[in-house]
């Protein structure tokens, strides 16, 4: 079996649904249920017996080492984080709780774990760790791509963090040999993904009529993945990839924050036409992000070439099965806006699954 930490988050639930799709191998999902957490992505899944959900804090090594002796994993694939900027650059100590100690107690946790198993068990056992390109800054307009060998140079809190445990799980296969991977990827999107973030938020505040808020001059580029494929990369690392490395993932899809949100509109105008005018007057341009790094973007050359890894969706046709799955459940966007997906988890965890928005 393999545990899944942050598996009831965006990233998380679309790999489990995945899996389960694909394999008979059961999940653990190990995951605190802080508000971006949100049982209902894996209803479908929590459903069967290959599925379970333990509400636990990473950084409570003593827990997490219980769970790893009970049911004894052959992976661990580490998405739990605190993953939105703007929340980093307003809060920016739970971004280091989780993302930092966070991550070294989930180490700890697995060292301790992989000392005991067997001498064949250690040869197989894996600790897949999820990050972010962000840890390599921001480009120029001319700079090449981001590559495995780019220094670190992260600009924000969030960034920072992931940085730093990034730097933790290196050590640890270093230092102890804990087989670990490291994944970096760009930006991602698809169904599931918390109304906090560029492309749920525009669809939804577009459908509302609300306006479509672009920080600065709207050119700041991000490399868009569809996290479907991000998640084919996450598995064809875990069985594929060499202990020790690191792999960058990304769409080779570099699009400007105002290219995106007028594609946005585009769509809804064809999907929810409204009775007049287009979505696109909805955009207004709102006051920068401090410290916005201009442009990220990835060379995805070495998972392509050695572990043969290709995106199979286009920004154009990924974007377009998003706003679709936006427009087919907007009860589940509605119930995560206005709260009710909480009391639903506290209904299922009691107190344990209702933390409350930082
Ligand atoms: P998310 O914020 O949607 O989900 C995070 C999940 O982690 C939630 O279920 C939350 O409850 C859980 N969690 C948070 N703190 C925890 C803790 N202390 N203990 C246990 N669980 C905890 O995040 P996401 O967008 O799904 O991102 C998943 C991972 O992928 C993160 O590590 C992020 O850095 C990385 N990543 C995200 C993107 C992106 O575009 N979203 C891109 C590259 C990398
Ligand atoms: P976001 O989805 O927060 O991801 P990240 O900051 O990790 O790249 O933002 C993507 C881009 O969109 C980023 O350049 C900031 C910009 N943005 C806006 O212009 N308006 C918004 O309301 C949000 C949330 C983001």
């Amino acid at each position: 079996m393999i545990v899944v930490t942050g598996g009831a988050g965006f990233i998380g639930s679309n790999f489990v649904l995945d899996w389960i799709a694909q394999s008979r191998e059961p999940v653990l999902v190990i995951d605190k249920l802080t508000y971006a957490g949100n049982v209902e992505n894996l209803q479908g899944a929590l459903g069967t017996s290959q599925v379970s959900l333990e509400c636990v804090d990473i950084c409570d090594g003593d827990r997490v080492l219980t769970l790893l002796r009970k049911h004894e994993p052959r992976a661990i694939v580490h998405f739990a984080a605190e993953s939105h900027v703007d929340r980093s650059i307003l809060g920016p100590g739970e971004f280091v709780r989780t993302n930092v100690n966070g991550t070294f107690a989930l180490l700890e946790a697995a060292r301790a774990y992989w000392s005991e198993i067997s001498p064949s068990q250690q040869a197989s056992f894996r600790f897949l760790h999820v990050s972010t390109d962000e840890v390599y800054g921001s480009l120029g307009p001319n700079d090449a791509p981001f590559s495995e060998t780019t220094p670190y140079a992260p600009n924000s809190p969030y960034a920072a963090s992931k940085a730093a445990s990034d730097h933790l799980v290196r050590a640890y296969h270093h230092t102890y040999g804990l087989p670990t991977l490291t994944t970096n990827c760009s930006n991602n999107y698809g169904p599931f993904q918390f109304p906090e973030k560029l492309i749920p938020l525009m669809i939804l505040n577009a459908l509302d009529g609300k306006p479509l808020p672009v920080y600065g001059d709207g050119l700041n580029v991000r490399d868009w993945l569809y996290v479907g494929d991000h998640c084919a990369g996450v598995r064809a690392v875990l069985e594929r990839g060499r202990p020790g490395e690191v792999y960058n993932i990304g769409g080779r899809s570099e699009m400007r924050n105002l290219e995106v949100v007028r594609a946005i509109c585009r769509l809804l105008d064809e999907l929810e036409p409204k009775a007049k005018g287009s979505y696109a007057e909805q955009i207004t341009f709102v006051r920068d992000r401090p410290g916005h790094d201009r442009r990220y973007a990835i060379n995805p050359g070495k998972i392509e070439r050695e572990l043969r890894w290709q995106p199979r969706e286009t920004f154009a046709s990924g974007l377009r099965k998003t706003v679709q799955w936006y427009l087919r459940n907007r009860g589940w966007a509605d119930r995560v806006r206005d709260g009710r997906y909480r009391d639903w988890m506290k209904r299922q965890y009691g107190d344990a699954g209702a933390h409350e928005a930082p």
